[in-house]
């Protein structure tokens, strides 16, 4: 079957995790994307976090599936010509060097638009224009610097990161948005632009609520859904709210049965305004429904952590699962902690293909994410991550080049 982005050619010059992220999706909806890497290394993760010696670790496999690599020395003279070739060939030009790389590397944006004034240019980089601009940046540095850290985590407690990669992989599926806005734009304009995402910038718009909250803190010196609330005190910035939910339904990450050993044992929990009579039934505090210290989501504020201490009485007598059954019976909101290994043994979740088998021509058979977006005339296939350099042949002929001008660019150590 056809896929989305059939047709479209990605000149990928990205590494580590944020931007292989963005190329892999574009992939996945059916792009060509070609890896430059550097012959000999290629992208640092392939050899980071290993577990098996000499293979392409998973942070690389699991970054970079259906995508093409070519080695390239784009610092070298011959290296430069490949890559002007490769600029015309390509739609658009994918990176998150360090700031300023590119334009050391000789292709400005003004460059670009010269060889090829169809090009999109998209860039990740830590911070947008500002006192920062010049900072190289990794995941947690954009989640401390983006509002994530400064939010998560409990109040008594230093700010915390998340493990959910917001800043590298939150910021790869920004840019891939932008990239297929400007894809869809040129298609009227007839021309390429810049399109770029700011690790800080991804953060923030994901912390959203959380600018809102320091809005309302601002004006209401209080937040009553906040665990602060009512015994202690608010400073000027938003406090770490613990587990407390983002939006206006309160909740709670309460133990469930076999907690003291399993450390997965506990249970996300919502009081949802409109099904407090049934959690109350549940539960078994009928007497909950009508009295006025409880029966209104403003009495309950207050009361939250009583509350939610009474639920959990009766979440510790069930597993995760039980507890969740039984709410869901009522339509009472809740979630369970799912650990890494449940995840992974999940059968729904590899029946929708979330999370695939991949055969790798070195490490065998391993486990990973696949396309979390589901389009259904572009289904996703997902394939192996390319070895270093596996297609650099097959690329240089599709740009023209015959086989010995290849082997001469070879036996220069250009590719
Ligand atoms: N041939 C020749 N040189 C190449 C090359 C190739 N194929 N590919 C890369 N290089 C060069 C670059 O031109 C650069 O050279 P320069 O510094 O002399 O200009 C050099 O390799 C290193 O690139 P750089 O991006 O600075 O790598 P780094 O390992 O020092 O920094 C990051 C890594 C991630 C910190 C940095 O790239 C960064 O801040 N990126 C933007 C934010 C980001 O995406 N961070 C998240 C990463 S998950």
């Amino acid at each position: 079957m056809a896929k989305a982005l059939d047709g479209v050619r990605i000149l990928d010059f990205t590494h580590v995790q944020s931007g292989p992220t963005c190329t892999q999706l574009l992939a996945w909806f059916g792009a060509d994307v070609i890896k430059v890497e550097r012959a000999g290394a290629g992208d640092i993760t392939r050899e980071q976090l290993r577990d098996i010696p000499d293979v392409d670790s998973l942070y690389f496999t699991m970054l970079n599936h259906n995508k093409r690599s070519i080695t390239l020395d784009t610092k070298s003279k011959n290296g430069k010509a490949v890559l002007e070739k490769l600029v015309r060939h390509c739609d658009v030009l994918v990176e998150n060097f360090a700031p300023g790389a590119l334009d050391r590397m000789g292709f400005t944006w003004e460059r670009i638009q010269q060889l090829n004034p169809k090009m999109i240019v998209a860039s990740i980089k830590g911070f947008g224009p500002g006192p920062y601009e010049d900072c190289k940046v990794y995941e947690n540095v954009a989640q401390c610097a983006g509002g994530a850290a400064s939010t998560t985590g409990f109040d008594d407690g230093p700010p915390l990161v998340t493990g959910a990669q917001i800043g590298d992989s939150g910021t790869g599926l920004h840019l891939a948005l932008g990239i297929v806005c400007a894809l869809y734009q040129r298609k009227s304009s007839g021309r390429g632009q810049r399109v770029q995402a700011a690790m800080q910038d991804g953060v923030l718009n994901l912390c959203r609520v959380k600018l809102r909250d320091q809005q309302r803190l601002a004006r209401t010196k209080v937040m009553k859904e906040y665990p602060q609330y009512p015994k202690g005190k608010f400073g000027s910035a938003v406090p770490r709210a613990g587990n407390a939910s983002g939006g206006g339904q309160p909740g709670w990450i309460i133990k469930c049965k076999g907690w003291e050993t399993d450390p997965n044992a506990y249970l996300y929990f919502i009081t949802q305004a409109p099904v407090w009579k049934e959690i109350c039934n549940v539960i078994g505090k009928p007497e909950w429904i009508t009295d006025p210290d409880y029966a209104t989501p403003g009495a309950r504020l207050p009361r939250l952590m009583e509350i939610f201490g009474a639920v959990e009485k009766w979440t510790m007598t069930k597993t995760k699962f039980e507890a969740m059954d039984e709410f869901n019976q009522h339509d009472i909101p809740c979630g369970p902690i799912l650990s890494m290994e449940e995840l992974a043994a999940e059968p729904s979740l590899r029946a929708t293909g979330t999370i695939v088998e991949v055969d790798h021509p070195t490490r065998g058979k391993y486990l990973s994410v696949g396309n979390p977006i589901k389009l259904s005339d572009s289904p996703t296939e997902v394939r192996s991550s390319p070895l270093l350099g596996e297609h650099t042949d097959e690329v240089l002929a599709e740009l023209g080049l015959s086989a010995t001008e290849i082997e001469a660019l070879r036996a220069e150590n250009v590719i």
